[in-house]
């Protein structure tokens, strides 16, 4: 087990970021739930705890409180905005009711440069606050290390039981040296090292899946995505030929993707992949299907079937393994004005029904994303597959509006081609969170040669996000666009315009249906 730091989540929408962080000092961090009694918590033999901020107020009455023997447990605790409260409220301090919790720039003086949580950084840094409920009176045997503007005790701390409170955001990057800060906690207050890394994962985890696996055999649906490529690349490390892979082709895939997938996972890599071309199927079902809902509906079930199927060919397997991840995996603090709690996705591909009789094995429960995308580096994983952008299970149906034909299908798996082609061109792709093409459901007039055309249209997209929950459009270079728009016009048939989609979300989805 590698040395830990406990996140107790109090509803703070941070609180990921705040694990991630952690994770970049190479320290591994859990979250729980604040509510997790201290027993539970010890067991885990965490090296500190941090109490993350929340929308809450310490007075209100049912505000979420941590289970009070923590304080008790001997090992350094760090409060963030709602965290600070906390502190005051166990330890003899006093907190003003203030106005709705909101946030601000502000600047930081730190009066006590000894504090190990500062050290080595300037004495003044811009911070993002949290203003709320206010620290009127020091928790006891508590001193004051910096203040801004509106506080005096913008940074308190008992540096005798390594307690220490902030009312402002390490982990936001408008906090300058907001990393620093965090990386100092759990070094130099925590005393952690630095073993959390990918390299020492892959032992660990080729480890635990050998000794719950044995010599029985797991399936794994490998849909060419990161998730599900870096997980079949981990379990065949651990159990070789007793994974056997599943690739459903459902007809809606982009470009040369089963291929790529046969290439790397087949040849490449040696895996046993049992390849289901059910495409014909999935159109089939699909003809006429023109309501976006119903159209995710026919795929998901359809899927479902033809796993299911897919499966039984395979042979007798006790396993079914999931590139599940640790945000899929931590349980969101219902608390009124947590948007975390609230945002659901919308969804979820990988949910097979619960009666298919396998045991789950999901190696990447614990992991970010980013610790995928490094950790499948590590196993081999060509960058293409590592780095790759988001792609929706139900495939090109959402881009392709209104009613599917292979033919306008073709159309826009071309069309997408050509702008990932682009964006790698450019350098761009790999910096966006995802570029495509759309199909639109309009044909209009136009003049190619001396003819008279009547034919389609694609949209470009391109965003920028940090998860997928809110994106912006991104201003792409004039000279790119043109490049798309001249190419996709002249090389794929049926489309005689193209535009681009300049709507961030909210307001816009990031796919069109
Ligand atoms: P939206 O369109 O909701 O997309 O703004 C947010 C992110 O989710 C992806 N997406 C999907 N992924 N199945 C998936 O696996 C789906 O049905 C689906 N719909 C959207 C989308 O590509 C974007 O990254």
């Amino acid at each position: 087990m590698p040395e830990q730091i406990v996140i107790l989540d109090f509803g703070s929408q941070y609180t990921q970021v705040i694990a991630r962080r952690i994770r970049e000092c190479h320290v591994y961090s859990t979250i729980l739930r604040y509510d997790t009694p201290a027993a539970e918590i010890r067991a885990m033999q965490p090296k500190g705890i941090i109490l993350s901020g929340g929308p809450a107020s310490v007075y209100a009455k049912d505000a979420p409180l941590p289970d009070r023997a923590i304080f008790k447990m001997g090992i350094p605790v760090l409060g963030i905005c709602y965290g600070v409260q906390l502190l005051a409220h166990f330890l003899g301090g006093k907190v003003e009711k203030g106005q709705k919790r909101e946030f601000g720039k502000g600047t930081l003086t730190v009066l006590d440069s000894s504090c190990p949580l500062f050290e080595g950084l300037p004495s003044t840094l811009q911070v993002w606050n949290s203003h709320g409920d206010r620290l009127t009176r020091l928790p006891k045997e508590f001193g004051v290390v910096a203040t801004t503007e509106n506080s005096d005790y913008a940074v308190i701390e008992n540096r005798e039981r390594r307690y220490v409170g902030l009312q402002f955001h390490p982990e936001v990057v408008h906090t300058t040296h907001g990393r620093e800060v965090i990386k100092n906690f759990v070094h130099r207050i925590c005393g952690c090292g630095t073993d959390w890394t990918m390299r020492n994962y892959v032992d660990q985890a080729v480890e635990e899946i050998r000794s719950v696996v044995g010599k029985d055999r797991v399936l794994l649906g490998l849909s060419g995505g990161v998730d599900s490529s870096v997980a079949a690349a981990l379990i065949h490390k651990a159990v070789g030929d007793q994974l056997t892979c599943i690739f459903v082709n459902n007809g809606l895939l982009r470009s040369r993707e089963a291929e790529v997938v046969q290439e790397v996972f087949g040849r490449h890599f040696k895996i046993r992949l049992q390849y289901e071309d059910a495409s014909d199927l999935f159109l089939k079902r699909l003809r006429g299907v023109t309501d976006p809902e119903r159209k995710r509906k026919v795929i998901g079930r359809t899927f479902i079937e033809v796993f299911q199927a897919a499966t039984k060919r395979a042979g007798e397997a006790k396993f079914l393994a999931q590139g599940t991840l640790y945000p899929d995996v931590i349980e969101s603090v219902p608390i009124a004005g947590n948007p975390a709690a609230l945002i659901k996705s919308h969804h979820n591909v990988g949910g097979l029904p619960k009666r298919m009789k396998f045991k789950l094995v999901e190696p990447l429960r614990c992991l970010f994303k980013d610790e995928v995308r490094v950790l499948g580096l590590e196993l081999g994983l060509p960058r293409e597959i590592v780095y790759r952008q988001p792609f929706p299970g139900p495939g090109l149906a959402v881009r392709c509006l209104g009613d599917l034909t292979p033919a306008k299908l073709e159309m826009v798996r071309a069309a997408d081609a050509i702008v990932v082609e682009e964006m790698k061109a450019s350098g761009l792709y790999y910096k966006l969170w995802q570029s495509f093409a759309v199909l639109l459901p309009v044909r209009s007039v136009g003049v190619m040669g001396d003819e008279r055309t009547y034919d389609y249209t694609i949209c470009i997209r391109a965003v920028e996000s940090q998860d997928g929950m809110t994106a912006d459009w991104v201003k792409l270079p004039y000279d790119l666009l043109e490049k798309l728009s001249n190419r996709i016009v002249n090389e794929v048939k049926g489309i005689n315009r193209c535009v681009l989609d300049i709507t961030s979300k909210p307001p816009g989805t990031i796919e069109w249906e």
